[in-house]
């Protein structure tokens, strides 16, 4: 295997971890054994990532649409995330992994507040990975909170509204405590972005896979990297010299 150059590998790589229903429908098994093969595939994703040098990994769990599932699949869900933290939090901590919840947290249940809080204090000092968990999460909201906090702040008189440029408006949001995602890879073959990063991705590279989410590996994340750096990032403009045709 021929190695990517660390300069071709994406800083931050975000991740739309589709699939698992239909991975275990296809297995006569309910949907929700589909969710619990896919902690295993995370944690493979996890080590991966920080293996491979990669800063930042952005993974979305659970979207504010996705309230509208039957109630066990969301009782279910809310459940697997606690105990998954929750077991492994000693494990990402020793690991020098730094976990951020991005999401509506104000709407999740004071246990899973509780749990998070806790979580990320521990381990906001490391750094050699942050993993942000995108959890009752929804662009839409994201961005209609961050106008929300903005006005507030200019109708006290605290902020010039011509002050408000693309930094400040991504300071308001979620994740602004990293950059933009380079790679967002989704699982399961959809071409959409359902609701996620729609600021952030402005110019992410997109990597589609039909592999399910509790399929995707390690081959499978090297095949992400190798496609991302075969890619050329224009930022609108022209070719670089030597890079047409
Ligand atoms: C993604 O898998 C996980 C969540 C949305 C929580 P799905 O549950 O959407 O799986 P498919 O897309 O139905 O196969
Ligand atoms: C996106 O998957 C959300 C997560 C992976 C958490 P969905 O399965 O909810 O997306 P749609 O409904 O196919 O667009
Ligand atoms: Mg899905």
């Amino acid at each position: 295997m021929v190695e990517i150059e660390q300069a071709a590998i994406p800083a931050h790589v975000a991740i739309i971890m589709d699939g698992n229903g239909r991975w275990a429908q296809r297995r006569s098994l309910p949907r929700v054994m589909g969710h619990r093969k896919g902690v295993a595939a995370l944690k493979t994703a996890v080590r991966f990532a920080k293996r491979r040098g990669i800063k930042t990994l952005t993974v979305y769990a659970f979207s504010t649409e996705n309230w509208a599932r039957p109630a066990e699949e969301v009782q279910f869900l809310m459940n697997l995330m606690h105990e998954t933290f929750f077991k492994e939090i000693d494990e990402l901590e020793k690991e020098g992994v730094k976990v951020v919840l991005v999401g509506d947290r104000g709407s999740l249940s004071a246990g899973v507040q509780q749990l998070w809080e806790r979580a990320e204090a521990r381990t906001a000092g490391n750094s050699a990975l942050t993993l942000n968990v995108a959890f009752n999460y929804g662009s839409r909201t994201e961005i209609v909170t961050a106008a929300r906090r903005l006005a507030a702040k200019a109708a006290a008189g605290e902020l010039d509204p011509e002050a408000i440029d693309d930094a400040l408006f991504a300071q308001h949001l979620y994740t602004s405590h990293c950059p933009d995602p380079d790679l967002l890879i989704r699982t399961g073959g959809e071409l959409r972005l359902s609701n996620f990063l729609l600021w952030q991705s402005a110019y992410t590279e997109i990597y589609v896979t039909e592999t399910l989410w509790p399929d995707f590996g390690e081959e499978e994340f090297e095949a992400a990297l190798k496609a991302y750096a075969g890619r050329e990032r224009r930022f609108g403009r022209v070719p670089q010299k030597g890079s047409e045709g």
